[in-house]
């Protein structure tokens, strides 16, 4: 596991902490006695658990915000018994600790405590850490379409021949393209990614066939191209529509002869890469309109494979959204438990048109923004969602947006009945009543 380090906040000083925590033989202790010195030390060095000791030379409000901005170092504290009588600071521990006791405190179980939840934080760093790396290419998802486009893609994997991957912005087609090098006899070998889009005409020509010394001026070495740099691999050609005209002869003899010249060269270059295109266009109806050359449309496109919109795909959506949640959550504060009702309601009943990468934007954001334990509506953006034509008159849309307050109160508050009815500004026999009146279960979710 490394070296446990410990950052506490005392502010008696470390004489305090010697004196009323025992020895912390186990740790490399770090010392400070305010919130701003805190601050400093977290911002130098990385913390898995932190040690509060009493007020850390704050008020609940300040250390609130402290935590907030610190939420991803594990807090325990070490209060005067007392201090739990106060509403605040009960709320202040409940958000934000993963522990605490009270004076006088013992050693052993302190020392217990903290190891714990330091093993606990570098679990779940390592696992975020493993999971990201693991699944930052997978093809995840089990819909009809996605369980078809992986069949596909393990048959396809072992011939040779070019692919044509059509999908909306958004879809997936460089995360298929890389599944089907991975599962192709290619794999070792290089996934040389290029789009064509972003490169600059004056430019693209060199990065994609590289040049020889002397080729233009400034030229002062040889240089090898992306295609010559895919050699036994793939390369990828994602927006291909955008291959400038006098290019797409190049790559058509590439993909005709297996060879390529290099700018100013004279020499022909064997480059054995598998060619996977891609684009969002239709690109017959580019060749159509004379933009695209038809013999390079027929010489790319002899496996042709559409990578279905994410709206296709409902049945994944639940599943992609809890994915995204896992590879970001090093990324989240710790007392976000994942999606709340309303919530995964709102990502079915959205359209997404930026597909995936849509979906993963909106996750992330609400990861930051969620304020509760649970991802709302709100936190999503999708807050619209739901406020479609009126269809009961005046009373039922009331009682509808009522039960929506609710809801979302109850999720930002991780289903905590007296913040709920103190933030509705309502006793909680009210909230009780108003509960059963619409029929809201108050069961913690996650
Ligand atoms: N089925 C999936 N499972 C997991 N992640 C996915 C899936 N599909 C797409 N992604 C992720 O969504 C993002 C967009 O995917 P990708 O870049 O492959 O789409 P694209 O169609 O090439 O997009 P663009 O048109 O913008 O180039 C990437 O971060 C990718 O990892
Ligand atoms: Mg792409």
């Amino acid at each position: 596991m490394g070296i446990k380090r410990l950052l506490c906040i005392s502010p008696g000083g470390a004489a305090a902490v010697h004196a009323r925590c025992g020895p912390l033989r186990d740790w490399d202790l770090c010392i400070v006695g305010t919130l701003a010195d805190a601050a400093r030390a977290l911002h130098q060095q990385r913390y898995l658990a932190g040690l509060l000791l009493d007020n850390g030379g704050g008020n609940a409000a300040a250390l609130d915000v402290f935590f907030r901005a610190h939420w991803r170092t594990r807090w325990v504290g070490v209060f005067e018994a007392g201090l739990m009588d106060n509403a605040c600071w009960r709320d202040l521990a409940s958000d934000h600790l993963c522990d605490f006791h009270t004076w006088p405190v013992d050693p052993v179980l302190l020392n217990h405590t903290l190891g714990h939840v330091h093993g606990l934080a570098d679990l779940r760093e390592r696992s975020a850490r493993g999971a990201s790396a693991d699944s930052a290419h997978a093809l995840t998802g089990d819909s009809p379409s996605v369980v078809r486009l992986r069949a596909q893609i393990r048959r396809i994997a072992s011939v040779g021949a070019p692919v044509l991957i059509w999908g909306e912005s958004g879809s997936g087609k460089e995360v298929t393209a890389r599944e089907i090098h991975d599962h192709s006899p290619m794999a070792a070998g290089p996934f040389v990614a290029i789009n064509c889009g972003a490169m600059p005409a004056s430019l693209i020509q060199t990065e994609l066939f590289g040049h020889e010394r002397g080729a233009f001026t400034g030229a002062a070495k040889e240089k090898q191209g992306l295609i010559e740099s895919a050699n036994g691999g793939t390369i990828f050609l994602d927006e291909i529509a955008d291959l400038p005209k006098e290019l797409q002869v190049n790559l058509l003899r590439f993909l005709q002869e297996k060879t390529i010249y290099r700018v100013g060269g004279t020499r022909s270059i064997p480059v054995d890469a598998r060619v996977i295109a891609a684009s969002h266009v239709d690109l017959q109806d580019a060749v159509a309109h004379g933009a695209f050359r038809e013999d390079l449309y027929y010489r790319l496109s002899v496996i042709p494979i559409n990578v279905p919109p994410l709206r296709e795909r409902a049945d994944d959506l639940t599943t992609l959204a809890e994915h995204f949640f896992s590879q970001y959550c090093n990324e989240k504060s710790p007392q976000l438990k994942g999606f709340s009702n309303r919530a995964l309601h709102a990502i079915r009943s959205h359209d997404w048109p930026g597909n995936v990468r849509e979906l993963i934007n909106r996750v992330r954001r609400a990861m930051v923004l969620a304020e509760g334990e649970l991802i709302t509506p709100e936190d999503l953006g999708l807050n619209h969602i739901g406020l479609g034509p009126v269809t009961g008159g005046l009373d039922t849309s009331r009682a509808s947006a009522e039960r929506n307050v609710i809801c979302a109160c109850l999720d930002r508050t991780g289903r905590n009945i007296s913040k709920t009815a103190r933030e509705l500004g309502i006793s909680r026999a009210t909230l009780y009543r108003l509960l059963s009146k619409h029929s809201i279960g108050v069961r913690a979710a996650g």
